[in-house]
C-alpha cells in the first residue's frame, strides 16, 4: 500500500512518524474522506472547502493545498485501485519537542497523509435498512469541525457494534444531533427533517446533497432539531454519509420502525442518488 506521506509516495513500512507528531500526542488535526464515484472523486470541490474550513478554525496554515486533487489521483493510479476509491486525508500541527499545549513556538510544518482504499459498497445495508442506537452526545461543542479527535465517536461506535448496529446517534439535551461519522434525517407528513446546521453537527457532503434533491424535486425539508421523544411521530429514518451514500434505518434501539419496511420518500431518494451517482 502506497501512501502520500511528508511529501512523498512512500510505502506505508517507509513511513517514519515522529513521536513528538501533535496529531499523535493532542489529535490536533483534521481530516476528510471522500470517495470516488467512475473514478472521479464525488464533490471535491466541497470536501476541499470542507478541509480549509476545518484547517482554517483550527489554525493551521496550510500552503500547498491547491496540488491536493492531483496527488490524490496519482495515490489512486499507484495504488492500483480496481473499481471505487475511499481516500483518506488527515493534516496535523506538525512535529514539535518539547511538547507543549499550547501551539509550538517555532515554526512547524504541518504533517499531511492521505491514503486511499478500495471502497467496499455497502449495498445491502441500502437495500434492507439498518439498526441504530442512541447514545449521549458527549462531544465537544465544535462538531462542525471535522477533528481527528474522535475518542467519543469511537467509544459510542463500538457501543452500536456491540449491539448489532451500524451507527450509534448522538442525543444532546433531548435533541437529535447526528450518527457517529453520518448525519440523521427522518421523515413526517412527507416532510423531511435533519439537524441544522450549527457547532452540533458537521455538515456533510452527502446531507448538502441530500438537501438538493429535496430542493429539486420539490420535497419539502425542514433543518430542525428532533426531540428524541418525538422520534416515534416520524415514520422514516435514514442515515447519509460518504460511505453510507443514504442508508434507511429500520431500527432504533428495540423499535422496529414500519414493520421493516423502507419508506417511500427514503427509496425515492435513493434512487435520485444512483442516478447521479451513475452519471458522475
Ligand atoms: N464521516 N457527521 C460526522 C460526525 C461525520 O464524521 C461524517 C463523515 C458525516 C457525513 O459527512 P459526509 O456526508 O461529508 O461524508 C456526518 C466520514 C465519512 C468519516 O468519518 O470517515
Amino acid at each position: 500500500m502506497i501512501c502520500f506521506f511528508d511529501g512523498k509516495f512512500l510505502e506505508v513500512s517507509e513511513i517514519n512518524l515522529s513521536p513528538f507528531d501533535r496529531g499523535f500526542l493532542f489529535a490536533d488535526g483534521v481530516y476528510e474522506s471522500i470517495r470516488t464515484y467512475n473514478g472521479k472523486l464525488f464533490r471535491y470541490e466541497d470536501h476541499f472547502n470542507r478541509l480549509k474550513r476545518s484547517l482554517k478554525e483550527i489554525k493551521i496554515d496550510f500552503e500547498n493545498l491547491n496540488s491536493l486533487e492531483n496527488i490524490i489521483y496519482e495515490l489512486i493510479k499507484k495504488n492500483e485501485i480496481k473499481g471505487e476509491a475511499i481516500v483518506y486525508i488527515q493534516i496535523t500541527r506538525g512535529s514539535a519537542i518539547p511538547r507543549t499545549h499550547h501551539f509550538p513556538t517555532e515554526q512547524t510544518s504541518p504533517t499531511l497523509f492521505i491514503s486511499v482504499n478500495e471502497l467496499v459498497e455497502n449495498i445491502k445495508e441500502r437495500e434492507n435498512g439498518v439498526k441504530v442506537i442512541l447514545q449521549e452526545d458527549i462531544r465537544w461543542i465544535r462538531c462542525d469541525i471535522k477533528s481527528i479527535s474522535l475518542l467519543p465517536v469511537v467509544l459510542a461506535n463500538q457501543k452500536a457494534k456491540e449491539e448489532n448496529a451500524v451507527d450509534a446517534i448522538f442525543v444532546r439535551d433531548g435533541l437529535i444531533t447526528e450518527g457517529t461519522h453520518t448525519n440523521f434525517f427522518a421523515v413526517k407528513d412527507e416532510t423531511v427533517y435533519t439537524a441544522p446546521k450549527s457547532r452540533m453537527i458537521l455538515e456533510g457532503i452527502t446531507r448538502k446533497v441530500v438537501l438538493e434533491f429535496c430542493q429539486k424535486f420539490k420535497v419539502d425539508y425542514r433543518e430542525e432539531f428532533i426531540n428524541k421523544d418525538d422520534l416515534k411521530s416520524f415514520n422514516e429514518f435514514f442515515i447519509t454519509s460518504t460511505t453510507k451514500e443514504i442508508t434507511p434505518v429500520i431500527t432504533i434501539d428495540y423499535w422496529t420502525i414500519n414493520k421493516g419496511e423502507i419508506g417511500k420518500i427514503t427509496k425515492s431518494l435513493q434512487s435520485v442518488f444512483k442516478k447521479v451517482a451513475e452519471d458522475y
